[in-house]
């Protein structure tokens, strides 16, 4: 029988019991110091029904931050937090991962500690502004990292890794899309160091490699994905040969033997006509599980799945509406709408009131 997206799977060490993944979707709805609420712990509870969550990108360290009501993953309140939310999510069945995120260059003073410049490979500033609490605000020129200091980014990662652990994920994602610090470095439109950071596509890989090696030393690989997003325009970025740069990305992680490679097969939030790129010979190069995202509906992921080119299919909107998205896939329901109004910040509503199914 062919596969479908009700086939259990196992991405490394991770098994999941259906492949409708939930897509990483930030809500910006957390509490005080970054620390999960009880509306949280409801929210990801309802979707357990998902072969795998992976969390919203949640920053690793205070200069991490680029939006507002971001949870992170570096202090003790933090991961207190965060354990409501993986023990409702398992005591449920569930499976659920954490983002690892770094906006580097994609933040602004106001959100960072001692209204600090914003960090970036190269001070390139984005065009576009950035969600503060005192509202949009234009982009600042980031300040371009030394290499001295990208040890101390690493750390930052391994810090978050172990508290991660703590917080009893299952498997961490390390989010290297959507023009975020470790895209930033991989894309030559944001990075024009002249160092062994820059240039050369190796140079341009290595701090991902790096974030990945520490991130594997320190949970395992079979429970470590990645997040990449090739010709994502989104966040003012742009590279002069995507194909030629993921395709080599994605043969340079296949070493580490990692749980999944997560894929953003186009441009999110209109941030304009994405490129052509060839994913399925991207996916074909990378040896392991892969989880394609953007767009599918239940006959695109199923059919994502039966050809192979997919192990699992992840789902952003859709779940932000259909907290039950697997058995109304199940059971050919109708889904409800998702209302963009309530997509960031706020409360419950339009968080955690979406309707169930009912029998
Ligand atoms: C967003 O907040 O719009 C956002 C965050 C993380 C992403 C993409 C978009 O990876």
């Amino acid at each position: 029988m062919a596969l479908d997206l009700f086939s259990p799977v196992k991405l490394g060490n991770i098994a999941l019991q259906n492949r409708v993944v939930m897509a990483p979707l930030t809500r910006n709805r957390a509490g005080e110091g970054g620390v999960p609420q009880a509306m949280n712990v409801t929210y990801y509870e309802q979707r357990a029904t998902a072969g795998l969550i992976i969390t919203e990108a949640t920053p690793i360290s205070p200069m991490a931050h680029g939006y507002p009501a971001l949870p992170g993953i570096y202090t003790d309140a933090q991961v207190a937090g965060w354990k409501k939310v993986t023990d409702a999510v398992h005591a449920k069945g569930g499976k659920i991962v954490i983002q690892l995120w770094h906006v580097g260059r994609i933040s602004h003073p106001s959100l960072l500690p001692n209204q600090a410049t914003p960090v970036a490979p190269s001070a390139l500033k984005p065009a576009g502004q950035a969600f503060t609490y005192q509202g949009l605000q234009d982009y600042v020129t980031p300040r371009a990292l030394d290499v001295a200091e990208l040890a101390g980014i690493v750390q930052d990662y391994v810090h978050a890794t172990r508290c991660a652990i703590a917080a009893g994920f299952d498997g961490v994602e390390v989010h290297a899309a959507n023009g975020y610090l470790l895209d930033q470095f991989l894309r030559d439109g944001s990075n024009q160091r002249q160092d062994q950071y820059g240039g050369s596509l190796e140079n341009r890989t290595r701090l991902l490699l790096e974030v990945v090696q520490t991130v594997v030393n320190t949970i395992g690989a079979d429970k470590v994905g990645v997040r990449l997003s090739p010709v994502n325009p989104f966040n003012d970025m742009r590279d002069s040969q995507p194909q030629q740069t993921f395709n080599y990305v994605a043969q340079a992680l296949n070493p580490f033997n990692l749980a999944y490679l997560h894929a953003v097969e186009g441009g999110i939030h209109g941030g304009g006509e994405s490129e052509p790129f060839d994913f399925a010979t991207f996916r074909q190069l990378f040896n392991n599980g892969y989880i394609a995202n953007l767009s599918y509906d239940k006959a695109r992921g199923d059919a994502a799945i039966a050809s192979g080119h997919a192990d699992a299919v992840a789902y952003g909107v859709p779940f932000i509406a259909n907290p039950d998205l697997v058995a109304r896939f199940a059971s050919n329901a109708s889904l409800n709408a998702a209302d963009s109004a309530t997509f960031y910040g706020g409360t419950e509503h339009g968080y955690t009131d979406y309707p169930f199914l009912t029998a």
